[in-house]
């Protein structure tokens, strides 16, 4: 049997004059996960959300929180993320000079511990950090922004991960430019959970749709 794709759609993309209505909407509309992109003006070049956010839509849905850390450092946010709520916490492998340190201590706190590549780091950097982490995210644009276009030498990327892998147990999840016309390929490099935003936001037909959409291409 084909595996189930894991879809995350970033709420990055939604109305935040109205999140727990978009995030209690995305749940009903079939999202696995909801991503949350967290962007400290510094690591990348834009703000959005703290703890308090991910406080605020934990009562919308009991489903995993996937937090994504754009932030520099990571550490001393860790704690006040996972009591707010996250599920998953995923960490840059740039953000800082200690990644066994992170992924240790968000496992401490008792949660999944993730660790993000942008696109022009070389996959090899997670790799001695492999046996402590839960999720590698493979970043398919440049974080920052939603709307851009998938970079095709992710694919190659997201296929080395999967290599390194090996038989750890392990999800790849990837970001950045996914819709339902390319994700069958990044699932056929080996990738598990798909995070989109524009391609659920800005689709007319709802999320429920959208979401289904983006299952069906994965096919
Ligand atoms: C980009 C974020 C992504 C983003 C995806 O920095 O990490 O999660 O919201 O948005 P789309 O699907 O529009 O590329
Ligand atoms: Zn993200």
């Amino acid at each position: 049997m084909a595996k189930q794709v894991i879809i995350s759609p970033s709420i990055l993309a939604s109305d935040f004059a109205r999140l727990g209505e978009e995030v209690t909407a995305l749940d009903k509309g079939g999202a696995d996960w909801i991503h949350v992109d967290v962007m400290d003006g510094h690591f990348v070049p834009n703000i959005t959300m703290g703890p308090n956010v991910v406080a605020a839509i934990r009562p919308y849905t009991a489903k995993p929180l996937d937090v994504h850390l754009m932030i520099a450092p990571a550490d001393p946010y860790l704690e006040a993320f996972a009591k707010a709520g996250a599920d998953h916490l995923i960490v840059h492998a740039e953000a800082g000079p200690h990644l066994h340190r992170s992924l240790q201590a968000i496992r401490a706190l008792g949660k999944k511990a993730g660790v993000a590549l942008n696109p022009a780091t070389p996959v090899e950097a997670v790799g001695p950090a492999l046996d402590y982490a839960d999720l590698v995210l493979v970043m398919s644009v440049s974080p920052g922004f939603g709307g851009q276009s998938f970079l095709p030498a992710s694919l190659e990327r997201i296929a080395a991960v999967r290599k390194m892998i090996g038989r750890r147990d392990i999800l790849i999840e990837v970001d950045g430019g996914i819709g339902p016309a390319n994700a069958a390929a990044i699932l056929a490099a080996g990738a598990d959970a798909l995070v989109a935003g524009s391609s659920i936001f800005g689709a007319k037909g709802g999320y429920a749709a959208a979401i289904a959409a983006l299952r069906k291409g994965a096919k």
